[in-house]
C-alpha cells in the first residue's frame, strides 16, 4: 500500500512532498524564483521563507511576463462544504500577499456544486456553506475593487459557456485516468472538471484579450491543471495557467492534514476561545509521556502539531521558532507550556479575524461577480 495518497477528493498519510513533484510532474520552487516574488512584494513572508509553497508550474513564465508589462489574473478556489478552518487560509493569506505584491485581479471560485455532488449535503446547505465561507476570505482582506468571489451554481451563465469549451475539447478517458472515475461516480462529478478549469480562462474571456493566471492552491488540486486546464488551453488558444503550490498544514491528532470531517482535530475559524483552548489542550504532541521524561529526554518537533502550527501559521520571527524547537529536543518546554503559549496566539488571530468577518457581511456584495 502506498504511505500517502494526494488526490482532490483525499489527502492522508505521510506525504513526502519531494517525491510529489517528481511524481505528479512540477518544478520544486526555487530560491531564485522566491527572490523574485519578494522582491516585488517589498518583503519577505514566512510561507516562502519555510517553503510551505514549495512546488510550481510555470511560475516563472508568469514572472517573466509581468517584468516586459504583462499583467496577470490569480485564481483559488473553495469547495464550500463545511464551515472555513484554519488549514484553509494558508493559500487564501498567500493570495492576499501575491494580490497586494502584484496588485492584480483575483477570481475566486466556490463550487457549491462539486461539494453537491461529493458529499452528503443539499444543494442549498453547501450553497449556504458557500456564502459563510465568503466572509473568510473577505476577512483575509483582499481589495474589493480587484476580487471577484462567485459560486458555480450563481454565476453559471458566464461558467457553462466557458466550461462546454473544456469539456469539448476534454476526452472521458483523460478525465478517468486523472481522477480515478469508476462506473459508480455520478455524472455530475464526471463534467465537474470541466467547470473548475472554466476560471482559468475566465480573466481572457471577461477581459477580451488573452490574461496568464496564477493559481496559488494546495498540491491536491494539481490533477485539474495538469489533466484538465493546461491541455484544453492551447486548443482553446488561451495561456497555460501557472501554478504555485502549499503544503498541508497538519491537524491536531497524529499525522494527517488539517480535515474537517475530524472536528476534534481541527480549529475553525467560529470556534470561540474555549473551543480552541480545548482542541490545542487535547492536540497530539511530540512530548514524552510525563514531566520527568521529558526534562530527561526532550520532546520531538519534528512529529509535534503544535509545533507545526508555530511554523507554518503563529510565529512570524524565524529566531523565535528556532529557540522553541531547541527548547523542546532539551526538554525545557513542556507540552503544556508550548499548549497555553499556542492556544494564545490562534485566540488572538481568531479574535482579529472574527471582527474582520463580521464587517465582510456587509461588504459581500461589493465582491460577488454576477451575471
Ligand atoms: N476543488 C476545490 C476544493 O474542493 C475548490 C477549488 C475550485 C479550488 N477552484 C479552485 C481550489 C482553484 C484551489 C484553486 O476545495
Amino acid at each position: 500500500m502506498a504511505e500517502y495518497t494526494v488526490t482532490p477528493w483525499e489527502v492522508s498519510g505521510k506525504i513526502d512532498y519531494e517525491k510529489l513533484v517528481k511524481e505528479f510532474g512540477t518544478k520544486p520552487l526555487t530560491d531564485s524564483l522566491v527572490k523574485r516574488i519578494e522582491k516585488q512584494a517589498g518583503k519577505s513572508h514566512l510561507f516562502l521563507r519555510r517553503k510551505i509553497f514549495f512546488s510550481h508550474r510555470d511560475l516563472d513564465l508568469v514572472l517573466d511576463g509581468f517584468d516586459k508589462g504583462q499583467k496577470f489574473a490569480l485564481y483559488t478556489g473553495r469547495g464550500p462544504s463545511g464551515h472555513t478552518h484554519i488549514g484553509h487560509l494558508v493559500p487564501w493569506l498567500f493570495t492576499k500577499y501575491l494580490q497586494d505584491a502584484f496588485n492584480v485581479e483575483l477570481y475566486f471560485q466556490l463550487t457549491d456544486d462539486e461539494k453537491f455532488f461529493v458529499k452528503d449535503l443539499t444543494p442549498e446547505q453547501t450553497r449556504d456553506f458557500a456564502y459563510e465561507n465568503a466572509l473568510d476570505i473577505i476577512a483575509c482582506g483582499f481589495d474589493p475593487k480587484k476580487t471577484h468571489i462567485f459560486l458555480d451554481t450563481e454565476y453559471a451563465k458566464t461558467l457553462y459557456g466557458i466550461a462546454s469549451r473544456v469539456a469539448r475539447k476534454t476526452t472521458f478517458s483523460t478525465a478517468r485516468a486523472v481522477f480515478g472515475f469508476s462506473n459508480e461516480t455520478n455524472l455530475g462529478l464526471i463534467f465537474f472538471p470541466a467547470l473548475q478549469a472554466a476560471p482559468c480562462f475566465l480573466p481572457s474571456v471577461l477581459k477580451g484579450k488573452n490574461i496568464p493566471v496564477l493559481i496559488p492552491a494546495a498540491i491536491d488540486q494539481d490533477p485539474y491543471w495538469r489533466g484538465i486546464a493546461r491541455e484544453a488551453a492551447p486548443k482553446l488558444g488561451y495561456p497555460k495557467p501557472a501554478q504555485i503550490h502549499n503544503t498541508f498544514l497538519p491537524g491536531l491528532g497524529e499525522g494527517g492534514k488539517m480535515s474537517a470531517s475530524d472536528p476534534r482535530t481541527a480549529i475553525y475559524t467560529t470556534d470561540d476561545e474555549k473551543a480552541v483552548d480545548k482542541k490545542v489542550g487535547n492536540a497530539f504532541t511530540g512530548g514524552q509521556p510525563n514531566v520527568a521524561m521529558q526534562r530527561e529526554k526532550g520532546g520531538n518537533p519534528d512529529i509535534c502539531p503544535v509545533m507545526h502550527y508555530f511554523h507554518f501559521l503563529f510565529e512570524e520571527d524565524d529566531k523565535k521558532v528556532e529557540e522553541q524547537i531547541q527548547l523542546c529536543r532539551s526538554g525545557k518546554l513542556l507540552c503544556g507550556e508550548h499548549k497555553k503559549m499556542l492556544a494564545e496566539k490562534v485566540n488572538a488571530f481568531l479574535k482579529k479575524h472574527r471582527q474582520k468577518r463580521e464587517k465582510a457581511k456587509k461588504q459581500i456584495e461589493k465582491f460577488m461577480l454576477r451575471d
